[in-house]
């Protein structure tokens, strides 16, 4: 029977499930990350690792895993894992796709009404005893979002969801840009395929939601800032690097564009000290797209699945 190891807290009774199979597992049982130290230590006995989108399982981390079979990353997303150094070692690695999408959708949304309604300025301002009652002009006056256009770059699963909100539930015009065109979200949502720069122009609210490529890191610059309407909230749930955080903050300061709803940095859990600094319209959270008990059950049941299947010499459900 196989050793798993899992650099994480993991829901116990996901991996009872792996012990009822009779594979014994450690689990890292504490708050935060696995240090590189110990990842390169306890990778070198794992038969299966379960790890987090924070850990780098790169070249190194993989030449030391001997008796590595998989690698189960607890996310959709996998460029924390080096695929070629892996399947040169006849490693599998498996993500959990399909069941984060209606629930990153909802954070979306979340951040970009807050932003819009300054919901978490306002919050502070209540708590602080300052609400004095209401008035006309009012100190949280913000952005009105119904029947606004909303700008989807990247229209796959999770794009396409935030986009129903949107149309479906706020009136919104969808426009998106992508590198490819989607005939559902035309159909359903009647969404209009934009170029980037004619999207950056006419939307109010502009979400990202393309994955990190080389082709779409820092994909918003100080040039594609320039482009924004002053009165545009940007909402970054999908890769830190996608934006370029320094340009980011130069745009809020600068009134380039009105706010941003942020999800994910550059260089998680680092966040620029200039973005922290800032609060009219401007909304951070962190890396909590995914971030419901249910959700992260069930990425977790998707791990272990993979790992029973691979442990059992199948093929891996879920391999990128
Ligand atoms: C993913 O799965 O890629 C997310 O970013 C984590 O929720």
């Amino acid at each position: 029977m196989a050793k798993v190891y899992v650099t994480c807290r993991v829901f116990p009774e996901e991996l009872e499930r792996l012990r009822a199979a009779g594979h014994t597992v450690e689990m890292r049982d504490a708050p935060g990350l696995i240090t590189r130290e110990k990842l390169l230590g306890k990778v070198s006995e794992a038969e299966a690792l379960i790890c987090l989108l924070s850990d780098h399982i790169d070249a190194e981390v993989i030449e030391k895993a001997g008796k590595l079979r998989i690698v189960a990353n607890l996310a959709v997303g996998y460029e924390n894992v080096d695929l070629a150094a892996a399947q040169a070692a006849g490693i599998v690695v498996t993500n959990t796709p399909g069941v984060l999408t209606e629930t990153t959708a909802d954070l979306t949304f979340a951040l970009l009404l807050a932003a819009a309604r300054r919901v978490v300025e306002a919050d502070a301002f209540v708590r602080s005893g300052a609400f004095y009652g209401w008035e006309l002009l009012q100190p949280h006056l913000g952005l009105e979002v119904h029947g606004k256009t909303l700008g989807i770059v990247g229209m796959g699963r999770i794009g396409t969801a935030v986009a129903r909100r949107g149309r479906l539930g706020f009136g919104m015009d969808v426009i998106y840009h992508d590198s490819h065109q989607s005939k559902p979200a035309e159909t359903e949502l009647q969404a209009k395929y934009v170029s980037f720069e004619t999207l950056l122009e006419k939307s109010d609210f502009v979400c990202v939601h393309t994955p990190l490529t080389r082709e779409t890191r820092h994909l918003f610059d100080r040039q594609a800032f320039l482009r924004m309407k002053k009165t545009a909230i940007l909402v970054n749930v999908a890769r830190g690097p996608v934006v370029d955080e320094k340009a980011l903050v130069w745009a809020l300061e600068t009134g380039q564009i009105a706010g941003a709803g942020i999800d994910v940095y550059e260089e998680e859990p680092k966040v620029n000290p200039g973005l922290l600094k800032l609060q009219e319209h401007v909304v951070l959270v962190p890396h909590i797209g995914s971030a419901t008990f249910v959700t992260r059950r069930a990425m977790a049941r998707i791990a272990v699945d993979n790992v029973l299947a691979v442990l059992a010499g199948e093929a891996p459900l879920n391999p990128v």
